[in-house]
């Protein structure tokens, strides 16, 4: 029986938020700052090592990966890398997903789909292209749209995550609603959390989404649905538009209790819990005696793997400690 990957609070992990690039062609102002300076790209797990990890987080009963970024589809190798997690589809990987900005899904619904992706998260916080220039820095709605389109066209499902961020989106959350909901598309809203470092003060773009839910549900039937993904989100069906919204709120009501996953960043950093500061060294473990190019002794890396997501285990604390109003308590979620 494969040796599971169960936590100090008896939770499982079955799901992985793999980040393959830090970099990203937009600027959203609650995720980076203007001049954000990358890494250089020795510093980034390979092809090769990222399916090292990922195939060390199967074998011990991870499900579902989630590729994220930074923006994943800016990586020049992620067609390769989504080709080869394919493989694993069926043979131990339920799930193959993505979370995006959108920017590049144009051109990209379509291989991603042949590879095995079915499901896809956008990140669009706003319809308004004036308002995603000012949201972003950048101005490439449009090409989100196109993306959100050929993602359709495709057959991908898309989830539509939309941060909600005071005075700034605030009062087009339902038109976002509305728009997502009448192309077949689910929303998530989320509450913005402080991570890794940006230009504002983050106390400014707090909304929390109990302020949200009261005004949608004077404005629409909101009825509850039982979906324990094991997910951060909660879930519900607005009767009049026909769709699903969920909404994750990490600082109002707190979900660490079901919680079923750690993350690796682009560095192979893996953080025990999403909004911590508990990390292992994945990238020591793939480079043990080696360099990139050349990659070492598979046993001695698999043993190293082993060791590190046990250390993980032993390290996952119990729930994160967000509070609205801290700046840069952990590093970027991605
Ligand atoms: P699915 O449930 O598979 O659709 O994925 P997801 O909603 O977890 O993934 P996505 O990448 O779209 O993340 C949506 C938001 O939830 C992002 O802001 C993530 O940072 C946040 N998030 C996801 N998991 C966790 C978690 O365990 N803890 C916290 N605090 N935030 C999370
Ligand atoms: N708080 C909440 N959500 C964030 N995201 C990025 N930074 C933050 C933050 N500080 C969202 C993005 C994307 C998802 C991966 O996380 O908008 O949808
Ligand atoms: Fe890029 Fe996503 Fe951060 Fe926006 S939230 S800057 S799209 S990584």
């Amino acid at each position: 029986p494969p040796n599971l990957l169960v936590d100090r609070f008896a939770r499982q992990i079955e799901y992985l938020r793999l980040s393959v690039t830090d970099r990203c062609d937009l600027r959203c102002f609650y995720c980076m700052p203007e001049r954000m300076k990358f890494l250089p790209r020795r510093d980034i797990l390979s092809l090769e090592e990222l399916m090292l990890v990922a195939d060390a987080f199967i074998a011990r009963g991870v499900t579902k990966i989630r590729l994220t970024g930074g923006e994943p589809l800016v990586r020049r190798d992620v067609l390769d890398l989504v080709r080869a997690l394919g493989r694993r589809i069926g043979r131990g990987l339920s799930e193959l997903t993505m979370t995006t900005n959108g920017t590049r899904l144009a051109q990209f619904a379509e291989p991603l789909a042949a590879a095995g992706i079915r499901r896809i998260n956008v990140s669009l916080d706003t319809l308004d292209p004036d308002r995603f220039a000012a949201l972003t820095r950048r101005s490439s709605l449009h090409d989100v749209l196109a993306g959100i389109a050929a993602a359709k066209r495709a057959c991908i499902r898309v989830k539509l995550n939309v941060v909600a961020l005071k005075g700034v989106n605030e009062a087009e959350i339902p038109q976002i609603i509305r728009w997502a909901h009448s192309e077949g598309h689910e929303v998530t809203l989320i509450e913005v959390m402080p991570l890794g470092e940006v230009d504002g003060e983050r106390v400014d773009q707090h909304l929390p989404l109990t302020v949200v839910q009261e005004a949608l549900e004077s404005r629409w039937t909101l009825e509850p649905i039982d979906k324990r993904t094991g997910g951060p989100a909660r879930y519900w069906r607005i009767c009049e538009t026909g769709g699903v919204l969920g909404m994750i709120t990490p600082l109002t009501q707190n979900f660490c209790a079901g919680c079923n996953r750690v993350r690796v960043t682009a560095t192979g950093q893996l953080f025990a819990c999403l909004g911590g500061r508990e990390q292992v060294d994945l990238r020591a473990a793939v480079r043990a005696g080696g360099t990139t190019a050349a990659l070492p002794d598979s046993k001695a890396v698999n043993a190293a793997l082993e060791a590190a997501m046990d250390e993980a285990m032993a390290i996952k604390p119990e729930r994160h400690h967000f509070a609205i109003g801290t700046k840069g308590a952990a590093p970027k979620i991605a």
